[in-house]
Protein backbone atom coordinates (compact mmCIF):
# COMPACT_ATOMS: atom_id res chain seq x y z
CA UNK A 1 0.00 0.00 0.00
CA UNK A 2 1.32 3.42 -0.78
CA UNK A 3 0.17 6.64 0.87
CA UNK A 4 1.11 9.87 -1.35
CA UNK A 5 -0.69 13.36 0.81
CA UNK A 6 -0.55 16.52 -0.74
CA UNK A 7 -1.49 20.11 -0.11
CA UNK A 8 -0.13 22.97 2.16
CA UNK A 9 -1.79 25.09 5.47
CA UNK A 10 -3.20 27.64 3.68
CA UNK A 11 -3.55 26.69 0.02
CA UNK A 12 -6.94 25.50 -1.60
CA UNK A 13 -7.00 21.78 -0.18
CA UNK A 14 -4.97 18.89 1.27
CA UNK A 15 -5.63 15.59 0.48
CA UNK A 16 -4.27 11.99 -0.05
CA UNK A 17 -3.85 9.25 -2.48
CA UNK A 18 -3.78 5.71 -1.23
CA UNK A 19 -2.63 3.40 -3.70
CA UNK A 20 -2.58 -1.05 -3.67
CA UNK A 21 -6.33 -0.93 -1.74
CA UNK A 22 -7.80 -4.45 -2.39
CA UNK A 23 -10.87 -4.16 -4.74
CA UNK A 24 -14.31 -4.88 -3.35
CA UNK A 25 -13.44 -3.21 0.63
CA UNK A 26 -16.67 -1.18 1.47
CA UNK A 27 -16.28 2.25 2.06
CA UNK A 28 -18.19 4.08 4.42
CA UNK A 29 -17.90 8.17 4.14
CA UNK A 30 -19.49 8.99 7.65
CA UNK A 31 -17.04 6.65 9.18
CA UNK A 32 -13.94 8.54 7.67
CA UNK A 33 -15.59 11.83 8.27
CA UNK A 34 -15.82 10.58 12.04
CA UNK A 35 -12.24 9.97 12.51
CA UNK A 36 -11.67 14.02 10.56
CA UNK A 37 -13.69 15.19 12.91
CA UNK A 38 -11.57 13.58 16.12
CA UNK A 39 -8.41 15.76 14.24
CA UNK A 40 -10.29 18.81 13.18
CA UNK A 41 -9.51 22.09 14.92
CA UNK A 42 -11.61 24.31 16.58
CA UNK A 43 -12.53 21.01 18.50
CA UNK A 44 -12.44 22.51 22.21
CA UNK A 45 -10.65 25.84 24.21
CA UNK A 46 -7.44 23.61 24.27
CA UNK A 47 -7.00 23.33 20.66
CA UNK A 48 -6.95 25.97 17.87
CA UNK A 49 -9.76 27.74 16.96
CA UNK A 50 -9.60 27.38 13.18
CA UNK A 51 -12.40 26.45 12.03
CA UNK A 52 -12.47 23.91 9.62
CA UNK A 53 -15.36 21.64 8.75
CA UNK A 54 -12.46 18.95 7.21
CA UNK A 55 -15.66 17.61 5.04
CA UNK A 56 -13.72 14.90 3.15
CA UNK A 57 -14.67 14.20 -0.69
CA UNK A 58 -13.72 10.90 -2.49
CA UNK A 59 -12.30 11.76 -5.59
CA UNK A 60 -11.38 8.48 -7.34
CA UNK A 61 -11.23 4.31 -6.54
CA UNK A 62 -14.64 3.97 -4.91
CA UNK A 63 -17.90 2.97 -7.35
CA UNK A 64 -21.25 2.00 -5.62
CA UNK A 65 -19.69 2.64 -2.10
CA UNK A 66 -16.55 -0.01 -2.75
CA UNK A 67 -13.25 0.06 -3.40
CA UNK A 68 -12.24 -0.32 -7.65
CA UNK A 69 -8.84 -1.49 -6.73
CA UNK A 70 -7.78 1.79 -8.39
CA UNK A 71 -5.88 4.57 -6.56
CA UNK A 72 -8.48 6.07 -3.98
CA UNK A 73 -7.72 9.98 -3.98
CA UNK A 74 -9.65 11.93 -0.88
CA UNK A 75 -9.95 15.57 -0.90
CA UNK A 76 -10.28 17.98 1.70
CA UNK A 77 -11.07 21.71 0.82
CA UNK A 78 -9.09 24.52 3.04
CA UNK A 79 -12.25 26.90 4.17
CA UNK A 80 -10.33 28.95 6.92
CA UNK A 81 -7.22 29.85 5.57
CA UNK A 82 -6.05 33.55 6.07
CA UNK A 83 -2.64 33.78 4.60
CA UNK A 84 -2.72 37.74 5.32
CA UNK A 85 -2.39 36.57 8.85
CA UNK A 86 1.33 35.52 8.26
CA UNK A 87 1.84 39.23 6.71
CA UNK A 88 3.32 40.45 9.63
CA UNK A 89 5.87 38.07 10.24
CA UNK A 90 6.82 36.64 6.77
CA UNK A 91 10.18 38.08 7.10
CA UNK A 92 10.93 36.30 10.65
CA UNK A 93 12.14 33.03 11.20
CA UNK A 94 9.46 30.81 13.76
CA UNK A 95 11.54 29.45 15.82
CA UNK A 96 10.65 25.88 16.13
CA UNK A 97 8.99 25.86 13.04
CA UNK A 98 10.70 24.71 9.55
CA UNK A 99 10.53 27.86 7.83
CA UNK A 100 14.65 28.02 8.09
CA UNK A 101 15.39 24.38 7.08
CA UNK A 102 12.44 24.12 3.84
CA UNK A 103 14.33 27.14 2.90
CA UNK A 104 17.87 25.84 3.36
CA UNK A 105 16.51 22.45 1.54
CA UNK A 106 14.08 23.99 -1.20
CA UNK A 107 15.10 27.53 -1.46
CA UNK A 108 11.82 28.63 -1.17
CA UNK A 109 9.29 28.47 2.12
CA UNK A 110 5.65 28.77 2.07
CA UNK A 111 5.63 30.86 5.13
CA UNK A 112 1.36 30.63 5.44
CA UNK A 113 1.44 28.58 8.64
CA UNK A 114 4.32 26.35 7.94
CA UNK A 115 2.71 25.56 4.34
CA UNK A 116 3.50 21.63 3.84
CA UNK A 117 4.94 21.37 7.30
CA UNK A 118 2.18 22.40 9.08
CA UNK A 119 -0.26 19.69 11.62
CA UNK A 120 -2.90 20.16 8.79
CA UNK A 121 -1.23 18.13 6.58
CA UNK A 122 -2.47 15.07 8.88
CA UNK A 123 -5.71 15.43 7.93
CA UNK A 124 -4.89 13.30 4.71
CA UNK A 125 -3.27 11.01 7.01
CA UNK A 126 -6.20 10.10 8.97
CA UNK A 127 -8.76 10.34 5.76
CA UNK A 128 -6.18 7.21 4.78
CA UNK A 129 -6.30 6.01 8.26
CA UNK A 130 -9.50 5.47 8.35
CA UNK A 131 -9.43 3.42 5.22
CA UNK A 132 -6.40 1.33 6.92
CA UNK A 133 -8.81 0.75 10.39
CA UNK A 134 -11.72 -0.48 8.42
CA UNK A 135 -9.92 -3.15 6.80
CA UNK A 136 -7.93 -3.93 10.31
CA UNK A 137 -11.16 -3.76 11.76
CA UNK A 138 -12.39 -6.93 9.63
CA UNK A 139 -9.63 -8.67 10.50
CA UNK A 140 -10.52 -8.18 14.57
CA UNK A 141 -7.44 -5.89 14.65
CA UNK A 142 -8.42 -2.75 16.95
CA UNK A 143 -5.76 0.49 17.01
CA UNK A 144 -6.26 2.95 20.11
CA UNK A 145 -4.65 5.77 21.25
CA UNK A 146 -4.34 8.42 23.96
CA UNK A 147 -2.49 11.10 26.26
CA UNK A 148 -0.85 9.83 28.97
CA UNK A 149 1.10 12.70 30.36
CA UNK A 150 0.51 16.63 29.27
CA UNK A 151 2.51 18.83 31.49
CA UNK A 152 4.81 16.60 33.38
CA UNK A 153 1.25 15.22 34.97
CA UNK A 154 0.74 11.89 34.52
CA UNK A 155 -2.63 9.43 34.44
CA UNK A 156 -3.03 7.66 37.23
CA UNK A 157 -6.02 4.95 36.43
CA UNK A 158 -7.11 3.73 32.84
CA UNK A 159 -10.71 4.49 31.63
CA UNK A 160 -11.45 3.64 27.67
CA UNK A 161 -14.49 5.21 27.78
CA UNK A 162 -13.28 7.96 29.21
CA UNK A 163 -10.60 8.54 26.25
CA UNK A 164 -13.02 10.18 23.77
CA UNK A 165 -15.49 12.20 26.58
CA UNK A 166 -12.76 14.88 27.72
CA UNK A 167 -10.68 17.70 25.46
CA UNK A 168 -7.27 16.01 26.13
CA UNK A 169 -8.09 12.44 25.22
CA UNK A 170 -7.13 11.21 28.57
CA UNK A 171 -8.73 7.40 29.71
CA UNK A 172 -8.15 9.37 33.77
CA UNK A 173 -11.25 11.69 33.72
CA UNK A 174 -9.00 12.95 37.01
CA UNK A 175 -5.65 13.65 35.13
CA UNK A 176 -7.71 15.15 32.30
CA UNK A 177 -8.86 17.89 34.35
CA UNK A 178 -5.94 18.41 35.79
CA UNK A 179 -3.94 18.49 32.44
CA UNK A 180 -6.67 21.01 31.17
CA UNK A 181 -5.97 23.67 33.98
CA UNK A 182 -2.44 23.18 33.12
CA UNK A 183 -2.87 23.91 29.51
CA UNK A 184 -5.25 27.10 29.91
CA UNK A 185 -2.53 28.42 32.37
CA UNK A 186 -0.20 28.14 29.60
CA UNK A 187 -2.24 29.57 27.37
CA UNK A 188 -3.11 32.42 29.11
CA UNK A 189 0.39 33.03 29.63
CA UNK A 190 1.49 32.97 25.79
CA UNK A 191 2.96 29.73 26.24
CA UNK A 192 2.07 25.83 25.54
CA UNK A 193 3.27 22.75 26.83
CA UNK A 194 3.94 18.99 25.43
CA UNK A 195 3.03 15.37 26.10
CA UNK A 196 3.24 12.14 25.65
CA UNK A 197 0.52 9.60 23.43
CA UNK A 198 0.24 6.23 23.97
CA UNK A 199 -1.49 4.05 21.27
CA UNK A 200 -1.70 -0.02 21.63
CA UNK A 201 -2.66 -2.39 18.90
CA UNK A 202 -4.82 -5.26 19.72
CA UNK A 203 -5.55 -8.59 18.03
CA UNK A 204 -2.20 -8.33 16.01
CA UNK A 205 -1.18 -11.91 15.01
CA UNK A 206 2.19 -12.94 15.89
CA UNK A 207 4.22 -12.89 12.46
CA UNK A 208 3.80 -8.89 11.55
CA UNK A 209 7.69 -7.53 10.71
CA UNK A 210 10.45 -8.19 8.07
CA UNK A 211 13.56 -8.74 9.81
CA UNK A 212 16.13 -6.90 9.26
CA UNK A 213 15.86 -3.53 8.19
CA UNK A 214 11.79 -3.28 7.78
CA UNK A 215 11.44 -4.92 11.70
CA UNK A 216 7.97 -3.91 12.51
CA UNK A 217 9.21 -1.39 15.72
CA UNK A 218 11.70 0.47 12.67
CA UNK A 219 8.41 0.87 10.37
CA UNK A 220 6.58 1.95 13.30
CA UNK A 221 9.03 4.62 14.16
CA UNK A 222 9.45 5.71 11.11
CA UNK A 223 5.35 6.42 10.75
CA UNK A 224 5.07 8.12 14.02
CA UNK A 225 8.32 10.11 13.81
CA UNK A 226 7.07 11.59 10.73
CA UNK A 227 4.46 13.49 12.82
CA UNK A 228 5.16 17.11 13.35
CA UNK A 229 6.37 17.83 16.73
CA UNK A 230 6.98 14.05 17.63
CA UNK A 231 10.10 14.08 19.50
CA UNK A 232 10.65 10.20 20.72
CA UNK A 233 9.70 7.21 20.33
CA UNK A 234 9.47 4.32 23.14
CA UNK A 235 8.32 0.26 22.20
CA UNK A 236 7.06 -1.61 25.38
CA UNK A 237 8.91 -0.24 28.41
CA UNK A 238 11.62 1.84 26.15
CA UNK A 239 14.02 3.70 27.64
CA UNK A 240 13.55 1.84 31.29
CA UNK A 241 14.42 -1.41 29.93
CA UNK A 242 18.24 0.36 29.98
CA UNK A 243 17.86 -0.04 34.33
CA UNK A 244 16.69 -3.23 34.39
CA UNK A 245 18.13 -6.94 34.64
CA UNK A 246 17.26 -9.54 32.32
CA UNK A 247 16.17 -11.67 34.90
CA UNK A 248 13.42 -8.17 35.56
CA UNK A 249 13.06 -7.15 31.83
CA UNK A 250 12.60 -10.83 30.16
CA UNK A 251 8.52 -11.71 29.87
CA UNK A 252 8.25 -15.26 30.85
CA UNK A 253 6.68 -17.72 28.25
CA UNK A 254 3.46 -19.91 28.50
CA UNK A 255 1.13 -21.86 26.84
CA UNK A 256 -2.50 -20.66 27.36
CA UNK A 257 -4.05 -23.61 27.65
CA UNK A 258 -7.44 -22.32 26.46
CA UNK A 259 -5.93 -20.85 23.13
CA UNK A 260 -3.10 -23.25 22.74
CA UNK A 261 -1.30 -19.96 21.75
CA UNK A 262 2.40 -19.19 23.13
CA UNK A 263 1.93 -16.12 25.15
CA UNK A 264 4.50 -13.96 27.57
CA UNK A 265 2.95 -13.40 31.04
CA UNK A 266 4.58 -9.54 30.88
CA UNK A 267 4.95 -6.97 27.98
CA UNK A 268 7.86 -5.00 28.84
CA UNK A 269 8.72 -6.35 25.20
CA UNK A 270 5.48 -4.23 23.25
CA UNK A 271 4.38 -7.09 21.77
CA UNK A 272 7.56 -7.69 19.46
CA UNK A 273 10.42 -9.56 19.28
CA UNK A 274 13.51 -9.62 16.57
CA UNK A 275 11.15 -7.37 14.69
CA UNK A 276 8.20 -9.44 14.30
CA UNK A 277 5.01 -9.20 16.38
CA UNK A 278 4.41 -11.93 19.32
CA UNK A 279 0.95 -11.43 19.19
CA UNK A 280 0.60 -9.67 22.93
CA UNK A 281 -0.79 -5.80 22.28
CA UNK A 282 1.71 -4.00 20.72
CA UNK A 283 2.31 -1.07 23.30
CA UNK A 284 4.32 2.58 21.47
CA UNK A 285 4.67 5.85 22.99
CA UNK A 286 5.45 9.00 21.64
CA UNK A 287 7.27 12.49 23.33
CA UNK A 288 4.84 15.29 21.59
CA UNK A 289 6.78 18.65 22.29
CA UNK A 290 5.11 21.81 22.91
CA UNK A 291 3.63 24.20 19.89
CA UNK A 292 6.17 26.09 18.58
CA UNK A 293 3.98 28.83 17.83
CA UNK A 294 3.60 31.21 21.29
CA UNK A 295 2.66 34.98 21.63
CA UNK A 296 5.50 35.09 24.48
CA UNK A 297 8.09 36.66 22.62
CA UNK A 298 11.41 34.84 21.74
CA UNK A 299 14.48 35.76 19.83
CA UNK A 300 14.98 35.04 16.15
CA UNK A 301 16.44 36.43 12.97
CA UNK A 302 14.96 37.65 9.97
CA UNK A 303 15.38 36.60 6.23
CA UNK A 304 18.58 38.43 5.86
CA UNK A 305 20.07 37.14 8.62
CA UNK A 306 19.05 40.38 11.35
CA UNK A 307 18.66 39.72 14.81
CA UNK A 308 15.02 40.08 15.62
CA UNK A 309 11.91 39.48 18.17
CA UNK A 310 9.15 37.36 17.66
CA UNK A 311 5.55 36.70 19.21
CA UNK A 312 3.39 34.52 17.14
CA UNK A 313 0.03 35.73 17.43
CA UNK A 314 -3.17 33.62 15.66
CA UNK A 315 -5.16 30.15 16.19
CA UNK A 316 -2.57 27.85 17.48
CA UNK A 317 -2.84 24.75 19.57
CA UNK A 318 -1.21 25.34 22.94
CA UNK A 319 -1.37 21.64 23.96
CA UNK A 320 -1.16 19.17 20.39
CA UNK A 321 -1.86 15.70 21.90
CA UNK A 322 -5.40 15.41 21.96
CA UNK A 323 -5.05 16.10 17.56
CA UNK A 324 -1.91 14.14 17.64
CA UNK A 325 -4.08 10.66 18.90
CA UNK A 326 -6.03 10.08 16.02
CA UNK A 327 -3.24 10.77 13.35
CA UNK A 328 -0.73 8.53 15.38
CA UNK A 329 -3.76 5.95 15.04
CA UNK A 330 -3.95 6.43 11.39
CA UNK A 331 0.11 5.95 10.96
CA UNK A 332 0.10 2.69 13.17
CA UNK A 333 -2.91 1.18 11.02
CA UNK A 334 -1.38 2.51 7.57
CA UNK A 335 2.10 0.57 9.18
CA UNK A 336 0.50 -2.19 10.44
CA UNK A 337 -1.87 -3.03 7.59
CA UNK A 338 1.17 -3.06 5.38
CA UNK A 339 2.65 -5.67 7.05
CA UNK A 340 -0.17 -7.87 6.87
CA UNK A 341 -0.65 -7.45 3.83
CA UNK A 342 3.17 -8.81 3.35
CA UNK A 343 1.87 -11.34 5.56
CA UNK A 344 -0.73 -12.66 3.88
CA UNK A 345 1.61 -13.00 0.39
CA UNK A 346 4.23 -15.24 2.78
CA UNK A 347 1.59 -17.22 4.20
CA UNK A 348 0.74 -18.66 0.72
CA UNK A 349 4.24 -19.69 0.46
CA UNK A 350 4.64 -21.56 4.06
CA UNK A 351 5.82 -25.04 3.64
CA UNK A 352 1.90 -27.50 3.93
CA UNK A 353 3.25 -28.53 7.64
CA UNK A 354 3.01 -25.07 8.91
CA UNK A 355 -0.62 -24.33 7.13
CA UNK A 356 -1.65 -27.52 8.13
CA UNK A 357 -0.58 -26.96 11.79
CA UNK A 358 -2.45 -23.67 11.21
CA UNK A 359 -5.54 -25.23 10.55
CA UNK A 360 -5.07 -27.80 13.19
CA UNK A 361 -5.16 -24.33 15.69
CA UNK A 362 -8.41 -23.29 13.90
CA UNK A 363 -10.23 -25.94 14.11
CA UNK A 364 -9.66 -26.64 17.79
CA UNK A 365 -10.83 -22.89 18.18
CA UNK A 366 -14.01 -23.60 16.56
CA UNK A 367 -14.62 -27.01 19.08
CA UNK A 368 -13.75 -24.57 22.02
CA UNK A 369 -16.00 -22.31 20.49
CA UNK A 370 -18.88 -24.58 19.80
CA UNK A 371 -18.65 -26.50 23.46
CA UNK A 372 -19.28 -22.75 24.72
CA UNK A 373 -21.93 -22.29 22.96
CA UNK A 374 -23.69 -25.17 23.48
CA UNK A 375 -23.10 -24.38 27.46
CA UNK A 376 -24.64 -21.47 27.14
CA UNK A 377 -27.87 -22.90 24.81
CA UNK A 378 -28.59 -25.22 27.50
CA UNK A 379 -28.83 -22.85 30.18
CA UNK A 380 -31.26 -21.15 27.37
CA UNK A 381 -33.10 -24.24 27.03
CA UNK A 382 -33.45 -24.41 30.83
CA UNK A 383 -34.65 -21.11 31.03
CA UNK A 384 -37.49 -21.93 28.04
CA UNK A 385 -38.50 -24.93 30.30
CA UNK A 386 -38.92 -23.14 33.45
CA UNK A 387 -41.30 -20.34 31.38
CA UNK A 388 -42.97 -22.86 29.57
CA UNK A 389 -41.65 -21.91 26.06
CA UNK A 390 -41.19 -23.85 23.01
CA UNK A 391 -37.43 -25.71 22.00
CA UNK A 392 -38.02 -24.93 18.54
CA UNK A 393 -37.57 -20.79 17.39
CA UNK A 394 -37.60 -20.39 13.76
CA UNK A 395 -38.25 -16.38 14.45
CA UNK A 396 -34.45 -16.63 16.55
CA UNK A 397 -32.88 -18.91 13.82
CA UNK A 398 -33.93 -16.55 11.15
CA UNK A 399 -32.78 -13.75 12.94
CA UNK A 400 -29.46 -14.78 13.76
CA UNK A 401 -29.02 -15.39 10.07
CA UNK A 402 -30.09 -12.11 9.20
CA UNK A 403 -27.57 -10.73 11.37
CA UNK A 404 -24.80 -12.85 10.75
CA UNK A 405 -24.85 -13.54 7.02
CA UNK A 406 -23.44 -9.97 5.82
CA UNK A 407 -20.57 -10.86 8.17
CA UNK A 408 -20.02 -13.76 5.97
CA UNK A 409 -20.88 -11.95 2.71
CA UNK A 410 -18.14 -8.99 3.63
CA UNK A 411 -15.62 -11.72 4.45
CA UNK A 412 -15.62 -13.49 1.24
CA UNK A 413 -17.18 -16.92 2.80
CA UNK A 414 -20.42 -18.42 0.63
CA UNK A 415 -23.86 -17.56 1.94
CA UNK A 416 -24.49 -20.79 0.87
CA UNK A 417 -21.89 -22.34 3.05
CA UNK A 418 -22.64 -20.35 6.13
CA UNK A 419 -26.24 -21.09 5.79
CA UNK A 420 -25.62 -24.82 6.24
CA UNK A 421 -22.88 -24.64 8.87
CA UNK A 422 -25.66 -22.41 10.78
CA UNK A 423 -28.48 -24.89 10.02
CA UNK A 424 -26.25 -27.86 11.61
CA UNK A 425 -25.31 -25.13 14.55
CA UNK A 426 -29.09 -24.91 15.01
CA UNK A 427 -29.73 -28.28 14.70
CA UNK A 428 -27.40 -28.93 17.67
CA UNK A 429 -28.30 -26.69 19.51
CA UNK A 430 -31.86 -28.04 19.67
CA UNK A 431 -30.41 -31.15 20.83
CA UNK A 432 -28.86 -29.80 23.32
CA UNK A 433 -31.68 -27.80 24.68
CA UNK A 434 -33.93 -31.41 24.13
CA UNK A 435 -31.36 -32.99 26.30
CA UNK A 436 -32.38 -30.85 29.36
CA UNK A 437 -35.84 -32.19 29.21
CA UNK A 438 -35.21 -35.66 30.15
CA UNK A 439 -32.94 -34.71 33.24
C1 LIG B 1 -2.32 17.76 14.47
C2 LIG B 1 -1.17 18.71 14.62
C3 LIG B 1 -1.44 20.04 14.96
C4 LIG B 1 -0.40 20.97 15.14
N1 LIG B 1 -0.69 22.25 15.49
C5 LIG B 1 0.32 23.13 15.72
C6 LIG B 1 0.05 24.46 16.16
O1 LIG B 1 -1.10 24.87 16.30
N2 LIG B 1 1.11 25.27 16.40
C7 LIG B 1 2.40 24.86 16.24
O2 LIG B 1 3.30 25.62 16.49
N3 LIG B 1 2.68 23.63 15.81
C8 LIG B 1 1.68 22.73 15.54
N4 LIG B 1 1.98 21.46 15.13
C9 LIG B 1 3.39 21.06 15.00
C10 LIG B 1 4.09 21.63 13.79
O3 LIG B 1 3.48 21.20 12.61
C11 LIG B 1 5.57 21.19 13.80
O4 LIG B 1 6.11 21.35 15.07
C12 LIG B 1 6.40 22.00 12.84
O5 LIG B 1 5.97 21.79 11.52
C13 LIG B 1 7.89 21.67 12.91
O6 LIG B 1 8.12 20.32 12.69
P1 LIG B 1 8.81 19.39 13.78
O7 LIG B 1 8.22 19.76 15.10
O8 LIG B 1 8.45 18.00 13.40
O9 LIG B 1 10.28 19.67 13.75
C14 LIG B 1 0.95 20.54 14.94
C15 LIG B 1 1.19 19.21 14.57
C16 LIG B 1 0.16 18.30 14.42
C17 LIG B 1 0.48 16.88 14.05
Amino acid sequence: MRVMTFGESHGKAIGVVLDGVRPGLPIDIDVIQRELDRRRPGQSSITTSRQEADRVEILSGVFDGKTTGTPVCMLIWNRDQRPEAYDKIKSLFRPGHAGFTYLAKYGVSDYRGGGRSSGRETASRVAAGAVAKSILKEEGIQILAYTREVAGIGIRRFEESAIEENPLRCPDPDAAKAMEAAVMQAKESGDSVGGIVEIVVRNAPAGLGEPVFDKLEADLAKALMSIGAVRGFELGNGFAAARLRGSENNDPMYRDEVSGRIRTRTNNAGGIAGGISNGEEIVLKIAVKPASSIRKEQETVSLDGEAAKISVEGRHDPCICPRVVPVAESMVALTILDHLTRQHILDRQKPLRTLRDTIDLIDRNILLLLAERQGIVESIGATKRLKGKKIADPKRERQILKKQLPLARDLGVRESDATALFKTIFAMARRAQRRGDSK
